[in-house]
C-alpha cells in the first residue's frame, strides 16, 4: 500500500442549521436544518410561499436570517453576499435578470463580476482582450453557450431569443465563475414539460462538467424526482422532510401536505 492520501472533498457541500427569517411578522422560514451532498443536482420543492426563494436569499447572503449557513464546513452566516459569491456561491433568479439589449455572450460575461475588479468587466465586453484572463473568460463564455447549443457569435440582443434560450443564457452566466454551489430558482419556469426536462438534463450535464453542486427549485415534482440526488421539502416556512427522492416520495407527510395526486408519478 502506498502512503499517499487521497484528498476527499468534504461532504456535504451545503449545510443550513436552524435557519429562520421573519419579514415583519411573516415567518418565511423557521428552524430549517438540512444538508446538501456534494456534486450533482439536488432540489428544493414546496408550495407557493413555502420559503424556497427566501432560502436561496439566505444562502446567497441577501436576506437577513438567524441560524447558520455553511459551505464546505465554513460558517458563512456573517459573510456578505459579494464575498459569498467570491467564495463560490452563484445563483439565478426566479424572474430572469438579463440585460435585454446585450447579446447572449456579453450577458454570460457578466457572470465574471464575482471574481473581477470593477472596470475590467466593462472593458472585456467593449474592447479587444488584453490579458490572458480576459481571453480565457471570453473563450469560456463561448464554450458554455455552445454546450447549451447556442451560437456564441450571435450578436442579436438576448431579448430576441426564445424564452428557453434566455433561461440557458442565465444558467451559463452563473456557471462562468465555475461556482462550488449553484442555486437555480425555477430555471425552467414558463417552459413546457418537455423543454423543462431537456433544460434540466443540460443543467445536470453541465454542472457535472464544471464540478458544481447544483440546487434547484422546480414545481414539476415528477421531473425533480428524476433529476435530483437529494430533495428538500419546505412547507409554510418549515422543513417537512429531506432525503433521497425515494424517501421523500414515500413520506406520508409529503404525500398528505404537498404531493397529493402527483405523487403516484414518482417511482419510489
Ligand atoms: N421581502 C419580503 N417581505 C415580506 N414578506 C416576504 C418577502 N419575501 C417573501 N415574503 C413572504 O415570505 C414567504 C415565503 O416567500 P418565498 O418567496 O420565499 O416563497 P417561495 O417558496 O419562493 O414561493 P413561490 O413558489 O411562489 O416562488 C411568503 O409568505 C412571502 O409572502
Ligand atoms: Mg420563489
Amino acid at each position: 500500500m502506498s502512503d499517499m492520501t487521497v484528498t476527499a472533498v468534504p461532504e456535504p457541500t451545503l449545510r443550513v442549521e436552524a435557519l429562520g427569517v421573519n419579514f415583519r411578522g411573516v415567518q418565511a422560514l423557521q428552524d430549517v436544518t438540512f444538508s446538501i451532498p456534494a456534486d450533482g443536482v439536488s432540489a428544493v420543492i414546496g408550495p407557493n410561499g413555502a420559503g424556497k426563494t427566501t432560502l436561496f436569499n439566505c444562502i446567497s447572503g441577501v436576506a437577513r436570517h438567524v441560524g447558520k449557513v455553511e459551505l464546505d464546513g465554513r460558517d458563512l452566516s456573517r459573510v456578505r453576499a459579494d464575498r459569498r459569491a467570491a467564495l463560490g456561491i452563484a445563483r439565478t433568479f426566479q424572474t430572469p435578470l438579463l440585460i435585454s439589449e446585450l447579446p447572449a455572450r456579453d450577458n454570460v460575461l457578466l457572470g465574471a463580476h464575482a471574481r473581477m475588479r470593477a472596470g475590467l468587466l466593462g472593458s472585456i465586453m467593449r474592447l479587444p482582450a488584453v490579458t490572458s484572463e480576459e481571453t480565457a473568460l471570453r473563450a469560456r463564455a463561448s464554450e458554455l453557450l455552445e454546450l447549451f447549443g447556442l451560437p456564441p457569435a450571435d450578436r442579436r440582443p438576448v431579448d430576441s431569443l426564445a424564452h428557453g434560450d434566455r433561461r440557458r443564457v442565465e444558467v451559463a452566466r452563473a456557471l462562468l465563475a465555475e461556482p462550488r454551489l449553484l442555486l437555480l430558482d425555477e430555471p425552467a419556469a414558463g417552459l413546457g414539460a418537455e423543454e423543462a426536462s431537456e433544460l434540466l438534463a443540460e443543467v445536470e450535464a453541465l454542472a457535472a462538467t464544471v464540478g458544481t453542486t447544483c440546487v434547484l427549485v422546480e414545481h414539476d415534482v415528477g421531473l425533480v424526482m428524476r433529476v435530483s440526488r437529494h430533495v428538500v421539502v419546505l412547507d409554510a416556512g418549515r422543513l417537512l422532510v429531506a432525503g433521497s427522492p425515494a424517501d421523500v416520495a414515500a413520506d406520508q407527510r409529503v404525500i398528505a401536505a404537498y404531493l397529493g395526486d402527483d405523487w403516484s408519478e414518482v417511482e419510489a
